[in-house]
């Protein structure tokens, strides 16, 4: 089977087209490179707009994978406008284009953030969203773009993933473990910005896994499903990331607790992908924290500034924004 994935040079593409390949699928990669190229070489990589892509491109493909469009919170809220544009309208268009193509299967990367600030109860795909943020409110937007073309020549599936962490070659250091590991080994000291609050995590090779789980899916199936390894508060992972490396490396580490606000506070159940979908993840935090110490001589400096998506993004911006001004 032959599949396009979109946005596949990103963190989640990197870890996800070498695990396809292993599987025997034919993969292709359309991404305009931001944070440069990781993939192994016998991979066809089309560096566009995926908004340029056309019904001609796409009917070369089973299935297509859309993991593309801006990424996290900062990036969103430093230009909303292009947030909505890239997750709320291109996984749209590029689903459109894929049905009127003859694609079978579109998966789409959605994520739990669209479940905003939830009190309590565990949260499953019924449950209602309530998000009021820029990508909460896109990734929502994009979802339901996508969902409401299914039908029974087109399965399409929404993968609402928890944060994604671990080692990928395509390196961020955003994301809220790997943002701990880094403060741990460099700073000795992880900031808890408010310990109370709940977010579902899942290592990146396991979301890689339900993305393949989607694609290995019967045709029958199509639907939202969300994924992740448990629910913790942001206390307890501030903990067990500074215990897991002073087990890695001896040194101590404090956890610095404060109390902001935050906008986003939910756990949610995994019960649909597990029992649709088969999908069954098998790596804890202790895993995550081990595979970024046991890789640590690839990506070497934390420093750079393709680590951190609000960073190139900012770059990518800057001539517009100085033509604009
Ligand atoms: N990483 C997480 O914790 C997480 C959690 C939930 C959902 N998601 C979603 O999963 C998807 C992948 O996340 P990631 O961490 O791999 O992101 P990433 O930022 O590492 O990768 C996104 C990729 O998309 C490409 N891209 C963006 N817009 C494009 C366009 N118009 N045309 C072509 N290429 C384009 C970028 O060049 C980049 O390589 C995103 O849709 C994200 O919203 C991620």
């Amino acid at each position: 089977m032959r599949i396009a994935v979109a946005g596949g040079a990103g963190y989640i593409g990197s870890v996800l087209i070498p695990i396809l390949l292993e599987h025997g699928y034919e993969v292709d990669c359309y991404d305009l490179l931001w944070f440069g190229n990781h993939l192994p070489e016998e991979v066809n990589v089309f560096c566009q707009d995926l908004f340029d892509c056309t019904v001609d491109q796409l009917a070369n493909y089973e299935q297509v994978i859309f993991l593309a469009g801006l990424s996290n919170d900062p990036m969103a809220e430093f230009s909303p406008a292009m947030n909505f544009i890239h997750n709320g309208a291109l996984p749209s268009y590029l689903a459109y284009t894929a049905k009127k193509a003859g694609v079978r299967r579109f998966v789409y990367a959605s994520s739990c953030s669209v479940y905003g600030y939830t009190v309590g109860k565990l949260y499953d795909e019924n449950c209602p969203v309530t998000c009021g943020y820029p990508y909460g409110i896109s990734k929502l937007q994009g979802e339901r773009g996508v969902m409401q073309l299914c039908d029974e020549g087109f399965s399409t599936i929404a993968l609402r993933q928890g944060t994604v962490c671990g080692y990928s070659p395509r390196m961020r250091f955003d994301l809220i473990i790997n943002t701990m590991y880094k403060c741990a080994m460099c700073d000795g000291q992880i900031t808890v910005n408010n310990p109370a609050i709940w977010r579902p995590i899942i290592d990146v090779r396991d979301t890689a896994m339900a993305f393949l789980r989607a694609v290995q899916a019967d045709y029958s199936i199509s639907g939202v499903f969300n994924v992740a390894w448990d629910n913790f508060t942001v206390g307890d992972l501030g903990s067990t990331v500074a215990q897991a490396v002073h087990r890695l490396t001896g040194r101590q580490v404090k956890v610095h607790v404060k109390h902001q606000h935050d906008f986003r506070n939910y756990k949610v159940s995994c019960r649909r992908a597990a029992t649709v979908l088969g999908f069954h993840p098998r790596h804890d935090v202790e895993d995550i924290v081990e595979s970024l110490h046991a890789r640590r001589e690839e990506y070497g400096d934390f420093s750079r500034d393709e680590y951190y998506n609000i960073v190139t993004f900012r770059k990518l911006l800057a001539p517009r924004l100085r033509v604009a001004a």
